[in-house]
């Protein structure tokens, strides 16, 4: 049995220990336990961040965050025009007005203090900065910026939990942060996510806002009793997962129409799902939906990108730019899954498999 293949054997029989003891225990039963206590202590000391509360999604942690705000009705919290969907639905729900900020075009995915400070306006209140994947928002220069305009940072590390960004944890730099541990994220229970914050009044309101006789958003204990044995296992995995992204994005160089966002030099990221663009002149509006299926039939988990938000209903955001590089990202953007960067089966990765399946694409979609 390969190292990495024990390895995953211990994993697994870690969460069934631990779910198994929550069952014993009678904790499973109950509104709060140990295994939640224990993950609140494990993300308090990995992060160094005093309040974390523990919640029923990513989606809903990225809302409470915003909620701990008080927004008021003319505040304007700033998106990128390529992130998760819900973020954007958290925002409206949330009373603010949404501005919509392009990332730079040569950096990928996420946004840059450069382009916020394009988009600044007196009314802004707060920016939520999603690392997305595989890329790491560049956290202490978007701090310093967000910091000089008075700005709060909402940092959704849903994607990056346990990525490293100068030093310190995906999660730890926002001053409110927010992890899932959804469907098939890195560290996952099915369902469930996290806030993290260091202020007291932002966690007093998320507590006030959840209370509904008792925490009408929580986590339960038998899915924190899941994740916990995950969290240990975290900063092996990632740094298995960089190794086999820095081969596949060696193994990808060659072709032309394709474009890999530069791995970063001195963070470590998280590969939820590598992020490959495909050149703008091969693409039209089925060409990457027919490059998924292709490589779903070579047998690659392969999947679009989000669609973005610029093509949403005007009325719904403002922009003070037109928004092209979201619009790009949204339709050329191809992800593939974390699992071909390490199988919890195998234990092995499946980069040779994924480069095949690349070489057989140019062939047949004549690239
Ligand atoms: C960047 C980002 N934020 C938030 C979420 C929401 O997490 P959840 O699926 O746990 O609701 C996701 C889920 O994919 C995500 O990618």
């Amino acid at each position: 049995m390969s190292n990495r293949h024990e390895q995953e054997s211990i994993t697994s029989r870690a969460i069934a220990a631990s779910v198994l003891e929550t069952l014993r225990d009678g904790h499973w039963r109950a509104y709060n336990g140990p295994k939640s206590e224990q993950l609140t202590g494990w993300l308090q000391s990995a992060t160094g961040l005093q309040h974390i509360r523990l919640c029923s999604s990513g989606t809903i942690a990225v809302e409470l965050a915003l909620r701990a705000l008080h927004l008021k009705s003319t505040d304007e919290v700033i998106l990128s025009g390529y992130d998760f969907p819900g973020n954007f639905r958290a925002v409206e729900d949330a009373g603010g007005k949404i501005v919509l900020c392009d990332p730079a075009p040569e950096c990928g995915w996420v946004l840059t203090p450069e382009r916020l400070e394009q988009s600044y306006a007196p009314e802004f209140r707060a920016v939520v900065v999603s690392h997305l994947h595989g890329q790491l928002a560049p956290m202490a220069s978007i701090l310093d910026w967000a910091n000089s305009r008075n700005v709060v940072v909402i940092e959704d590390a849903c994607q990056a939990q346990g990525a490293m960004v100068d030093g310190k944890q995906a999660g730890a730099w926002g001053h409110l942060s927010t992890y899932s541990f959804g469907g098939s994220k890195l560290v996952s229970a099915g369902r469930g996510g996290a806030v993290l914050t260091n202020d007291s009044l932002y966690a007093q309101r998320m507590r006030v806002y959840c209370e509904r006789g008792n925490d009408a958003f929580a986590m339960s204990e038998i899915q924190s009793a899941l994740v916990l044995p995950q969290c240990e296992r975290l900063a092996d995995d990632h740094a298995m997962r960089l190794q086999s992204a820095s081969q596949l994005y060696s193994a990808l160089a060659k072709y032309r129409w394709l474009q890999c966002v530069p791995l970063p030099q001195q963070d470590s990221p998280a590969f939820y799902k590598f992020g490959i663009l495909v050149a703008a002149e091969q693409m039209d509006s089925d060409r990457r939906d027919s490059m998924v299926t292709r490589l779903a039939k070579l047998g690659i988990e392969a999947g679009a990108g989000f669609m973005g938000f610029a093509n949403r209903s005007s009325k719904r955001y403002r922009a003070n730019h037109s928004l092209e590089v979201s619009k790009r990202l949204a339709s050329n953007t191809l992800l593939i899954h974390h699992s071909h960067l390490l199988d919890p089966a195998t234990g092995a990765n499946s980069i040779d498999q994924v480069a095949n399946a690349f070489e057989q694409l140019e062939t047949e979609l004549s690239l």
